[in-house]
């Protein structure tokens, strides 16, 4: 049995994955051997994140998308898929957190913007990378970043809680209907993570100590450290798992 995981010549697409969680997660799949689309907004980040990631295994490859909007999830599949190769790998990473605060100061506005970047962007990638998946029969693994906050609410987080939750739901049901074709879709449940994301509630030292401080492993926890799960997810090495939620937070919610 090999201890180490290989991706070679298998194509990956993360969402967000030029920085933060998404980064790791790519420098896990490149090191690996897997090409990784990279897919986010900023094209100019994603082109530095790209060269810095150059020494690795696997390829990275940058492309400019705003998840919420249709037209570029086409493009960005469309692309990949015909300059590289068909997609084996998803993660839906990118995710964005308006509208925190007391739930009655939420909009309608809010609740859809969070919607469409959070949950409808991950539904629109899977019904375009999905078919393709099953029509080769060389299966493929789904992940989606949710968070704890999708298990518990998250004081002064409806919508984040809600459209979390809201995915952790779609990858159980994807999993029941798509394991017969050989399509695993699994989703990690990160706890507090050190990055911008999340920078409120970290950058200040006794907040950061009342959050981690209680948790069994009472550090702040590293992007690094999710990006190996997704790693071992992504991989054969998971052939057994799916409709499954992994929990990455210290023992947080233990
Ligand atoms: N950090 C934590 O403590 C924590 C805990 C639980 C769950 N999570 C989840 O982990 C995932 C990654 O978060 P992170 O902490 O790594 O955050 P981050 O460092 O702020 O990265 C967020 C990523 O999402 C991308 N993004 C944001 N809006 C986008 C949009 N409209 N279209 C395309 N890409 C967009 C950003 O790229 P651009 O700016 O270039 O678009 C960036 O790459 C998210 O799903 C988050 O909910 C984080």
């Amino acid at each position: 049995m090999s201890a180490t995981i290989s991706l070679a010549g298998k194509i990956a697409l993360v969402t967000g994955g030029g920085r933060g969680i998404g980064r790791a997660i790519t420098e896990a799949l490149a090191e690996a051997g897997a090409t990784v689309v990279i897919a986010s907004r900023k094209l100019d980040k994603l082109e530095a994140a790209a060269a810095e990631m150059s020494h690795l295994k696997g390829k990275v490859v940058p492309m400019a998308c705003h998840v919420g909007r249709k037209e570029d999830l086409h493009r960005v599949v469309r692309d990949t898929e015909t300059t590289l190769g068909p997609i084996d790998i998803l993660v839906n990473n990118s995710a964005t957190n308006i509208g925190q605060g007391p739930a009655l100061d939420t909009t309608d506005e809010m609740l859809l913007k969070m919607v469409e970047v959070n949950v409808l962007a991950a539904f629109r990638l899977v019904n375009l990378v999905v078919p393709g998946m099953i029509a080769r029969k060389t299966g493929g693994s789904i992940i989606n970043i949710a968070s704890i906050s999708g298990l518990k609410p998250q004081p002064g987080g409806l919508l984040y809680s809600f459209t979390k939750a809201g995915l952790l739901m779609m990858t159980r049901s994807w999993a029941r209907e798509f394991g017969p074709a050989g399509v695993r879709v699994n989703a990690i449940c990160p706890g507090l993570i050190q990055t911008d994301f999340s920078e409120y509630y970290w950058k200040d030292q006794s907040r950061s100590k009342e959050l981690a401080g209680d948790q069994p492993l009472p550090h702040l926890g590293q992007p690094r450290e999710i990006g190996h799960a997704a790693l071992y997810l992504a991989s054969d090495e998971a052939s057994f798992v799916t409709g499954h939620t992994m929990v990455i937070d210290g023992g947080a919610t233990a």
